[in-house]
Parts: C-alpha cells; sequence; structure tokens
C-alpha cells in the first residue's frame, strides 16, 4: 500500500501522498493541501520545496555527493571530458562513438555567429556587463531561429537537437565574441576542426595571422572546469530556466532567463568575488582575517565569497576536485599563482573558525575555479560568463524535461500576503 504522511490541522486531519525517489529521497506530497484544506506549504526561497521530479542529478548535500545520470562527479570528472559529459546531462546516457562523433559534429557546424547578431553585439558599450551581453544575445537567438522557438512544446522538441546544440555551441561562441569585443580585438570565427575547448580558446586567443597555440594542459583545465559545472540539479538559475520553460517558453528564452539569474554574487558571480577578495588580501598584504571577521558579521554582503552552499552541508564535491586541480594545472603550466596560496591559507583559517564549523560552511566550486580560469588566461570579468558555457548542458536538459512532461503545469506558487487588508480609494485632496 502507498505510504501515506497525516498532517492534523485543529480536529481534521489530511492524508498526503508520500513520495520516495530512486535514492530514497522523500517527499511528502502537498499538491492537494490547498484545495482540501485551505492551508499552503510555507518554504521561503523553496529550500525544502521538492519542485519537480528530475531524472538529471543527484545531489546530497549532507554527504558531498554529486551525480549526474547516477554517474558521480569525481568520475566523470577523471575519465570524461565536457562534452561527453553534456551529452551524458541532455540525452541520459554516456554517447556510443557515433552518438558522440554525431554530437561533436552539430556542436562544431552551429559555432557560427550571423552577421546581423554580431551588429547587435557591436551596439552595446564595450564597458558593459558580460553577463548583460551574454543574456541579451542568447535571448536574441529565437529571432534568428524562430522554427526552433515557437513556444510550443510539441513543435519545440521535434527541433530540440538542433536547438540545443545550436545553444551549448553559440553561448561559447557570443563568450569569446564579448570578450574581443571589449578588448578591440577582431573577432575570431570558429574553426570547424577544432574541439569544443580548444575552438574556444581558439576564438578567444588567436590573432589573425597568429593561431593560438598552448600546452594540452590548458584545454583539459578548460574541459574540467566547464565539466564541473555541467548541472547542479535545482540551483537559482536552473530553477529559473524551468519556471520560464513551464510557461511554454521557448529553448532559448529560457536560457536567457537562467543566465540572468546565474549573474548574481550569491550564484554563479560568486566566482568574480572571490578572486576581487583574494586580489584585495593580496594587495593589502594582510592575512584575510579581516575577510574572515567581517562575514562573521551576519551581514549578507559582507559573506566570504566561495564559502558556504544552499545545499551541500559537508563538503562540495566539486571544490574538493577543482581545489586539487588547481595545483597539478598551475604546476604544469608553471604558475606560481600566489592567490593560490592566499586560498589556501584562507580555506583553512575558516575551517578552524567556529563560525564556519558550528554553520557547516565549506568551501564551494568558485573558490578555486577562478585560480585555474586566470592560469588558463580568462580574465575576471568573465569568469561569471565561463559558468554559464558549463551551465548550458544542465539548463537544456531540464528545460527539456519540463518541456516533454505531459503531466507539467506552469510554476506559479503561491505566497501569505502580509500587506494592507482592504480599505478604500483615498481621492488625492483627501491625503495628507
Ligand atoms: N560567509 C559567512 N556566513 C555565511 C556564508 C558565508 N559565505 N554563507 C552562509 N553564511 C551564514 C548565514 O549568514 C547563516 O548564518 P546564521 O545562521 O547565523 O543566520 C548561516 O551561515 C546559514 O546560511 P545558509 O542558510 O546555509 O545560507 P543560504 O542557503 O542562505 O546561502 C549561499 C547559501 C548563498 C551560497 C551562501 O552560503 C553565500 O552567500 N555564500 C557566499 C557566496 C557564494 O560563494 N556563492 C556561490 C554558491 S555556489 C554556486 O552558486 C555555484
Amino acid at each position: 500500500m502507498a505510504k501515506t504522511a497525516t498532517l492534523k490541522i485543529d480536529d481534521k486531519e489530511y492524508p498526503l501522498p508520500v513520495m520516495i525517489g530512486t535514492e530514497g529521497e522523500k517527499a511528502v506530497d502537498t499538491r492537494a493541501l490547498r484545495a482540501a484544506s485551505g492551508y499552503v506549504a510555507y518554504d521561503q526561497g523553496y529550500g525544502n520545496t521538492g519542485s519537480c521530479e528530475s531524472q538529471i542529478t543527484f545531489l546530497d548535500g549532507d554527504n558531498g555527493i554529486l551525480r549526474h545520470r547516477g554517474y558521480p562527479i569525481e568520475q566523470l570528472a577523471h575519465h570524461s571530458d565536457f562534452v561527453e559529459t553534456a551529452y551524458l546531462v541532455i540525452y541520459g546516457e554516456l554517447p556510443n562513438a557515433t552518438q558522440r562523433r554525431e554530437f561533436g559534429l552539430q556542436l562544431r557546424k552551429n559555432a557560427a555567429i550571423e552577421t546581423q547578431m554580431q551588429k547587435i553585439l557591436e551596439g552595446f558599450p564595450t564597458s558593459a556587463s558580460p553577463m548583460a551581453m551574454l543574456s541579451a544575445m542568447v535571448s536574441a537567438l529565437p529571432a534568428y531561429y524562430p522554427h526552433l522557438a515557437t513556444n510550443n512544446f510539441e513543435q519545440d522538441l521535434k527541433g530540440f537537437d538542433l536547438a540545443a546544440a545550436i545553444a551549448m555551441s553559440k553561448i561559447r561562441t557570443i563568450v569569446a565574441m564579448i570578450y574581443r569585443y571589449q578588448k578591440g580585438l577582431p573577432f575570431m570565427f570558429p574553426k570547424q576542426e577544432l574541439p569544443f575547448c580548444d575552438n574556444f580558446l581558439h576564438m578567444m586567443f588567436s590573432e589573425p595571422y597568429q593561431d593560438y597555440v598552448s600546452m594540452p594542459e590548458v584545454a583539459k583545465a578548460l574541459n574540467l572546469v566547464l565539466l564541473l559545472h555541467a548541472d547542479h540539479e535545482q540551483n537559482c538559475s536552473t530553477s529559473t530556466v524551468r519556471m520560464v520553460g513551464s510557461s511554454a517558453s521557448n529553448l532559448f528564452t529560457s536560457i536567457s532567463a537562467g543566465i540572468c539569474a546565474l549573474a548574481g554574487p550569491l550564484h554563479g558571480g560568486a566566482n568574480v568575488a572571490v578572486m576581487q577578495m583574494l586580489q584585495s588580501i593580496h594587495d593589502e598584504g594582510d592575512d584575510g582575517s579581516r575577510f574572515i571577521a567581517a562575514a562573521k558579521s551576519g551581514s549578507k554582503s559582507n559573506r566570504l565569497m566561495g564559502f558556504g552552499h544552499a545545499v551541500y552541508r559537508n563538503f562540495d564535491p566539486r571544490a574538493k576536485i577543482i581545489g586539487e586541480a588547481c595545483d597539478t594545472v598551475l604546476t604544469r603550466l608553471g604558475i606560481d599563482d600566489p592567490l593560490l596560496k592566499i586560498a589556501k591559507h584562507l580555506e583553512q583559517a575558516a575551517l578552524k573558525d567556529e563560525y564556519f564549523v558550528a554553520r557547516k560552511l565549506y568551501p564551494n566550486v568558485d573558490f578555486y575555479s577562478g585560480i585555474i580560469m586566470r592560469a588558463i588566461g580568462i580574465p575576471m570579468n568573465m569568469f561569471t560568463t565561463m559558468f554559464a558555457i558549463g551551465r548550458a548542458p544542465g539548463y537544456i536538459a531540464n528545460w527539456r524535461e519540463v518541456a516533454a512532461n505531459p503531466k507539467g503545469r506552469i510554476y506559479r506558487p503561491r505566497q501569505i500576503y502580509g500587506g494592507p487588508v482592504k480599505r478604500d480609494y483615498v481621492p488625492m485632496a483627501q491625503r495628507g
């Protein structure tokens, strides 16, 4: 017999279905509660709300577990690359050789940006925020691919494979173009023969008549950074993608909304904030204790950036992988970055501090990702756009789940109203 929970309000009992996920995650299904009792479930910020059933990513924050389609992130980081992991996240299985080749081909064929779209980019001030430019460019994609962006689930799902390749490949190209535009450099067009990450490095750093050449470690490090961002369950930006997608908005529009959500410093923007913090510790020559002391004030604007996570209460497995990779990558590239030493020192100091211990605050993926990106040559103001390239597969997979769910409904939470009760309109002359 299906298990139920019982909620008792006053003298009345309400049976509520219990749901158990494939990894044993438990939920009480409150969907029918309001109709039966007049009560809604209150959960500010949705911290304890399962907003959907998903088959993409499993995350156990208490035990530091992250798996995509069942595969542990540690194994993917060790054996896979970004494009293969993207395929896994989007399509549910690791690709065989033919599928991998075909997916790679689609990404290569859809890398270039139309000349007219370039003009949109050139209309922005060069000082504009790269994330503002990126989200605007992605939200312009439906104008160029209207047949893939009809805002009709059935129709848009028919063109899903192509739309997914366009989104993933072009987000990367747009990011490289933003970088070059801001630096006043001519755009470098994608090269069909290059793999995903090498192509990005080429579009960023090649010069006319002088191709970018680097050690293979650079593309490998970039692969790792992107792979570690590929998906992360119902985080703020992915939930945004799902929410916008639930109104039957097309893939590109939904992703663009996700990119807007990613921009905030408490989410994707944290990787920039971490580097600013480390740089300022370096410039001022102190030991970081000032930042730790300020973070303990409880003020949101003084948080220790790169620390804490909405769901991890043990450690962020991505931070562990990327923290270890920092040492390897910097050593192989022959880079001695003082910010890495500062980050390690800060991490040790915070992990010994009662405030952070008591609240189970550990480094998150953003604490070390900036150091690797800096070693690759990516400037700090572009870090969050790199996160967007990495997270694209997660956005795409989550949009598809929403679009393909025949029982899906528009995301529309309730609220507890706390404003003025009914009152009568007061004419202007009688207002104080
Ligand atoms: N520095 C200092 N105190 C912190 C920090 C921090 N980085 N993070 C949380 N806290 C405190 C909170 O103030 C709260 O204190 P209180 O219990 O005394 O009120 C307590 O720790 C618990 O906070 P949570 O409920 O766990 O935090 P929440 O879920 O609201 O926020 C978040 C999670 C936004 C990630 C937060 O930890 C933070 O702001 N971190 C810094 C920004 C950051 O690194 N963001 C990247 C997240 S990872 C990602 O998006 C890829």
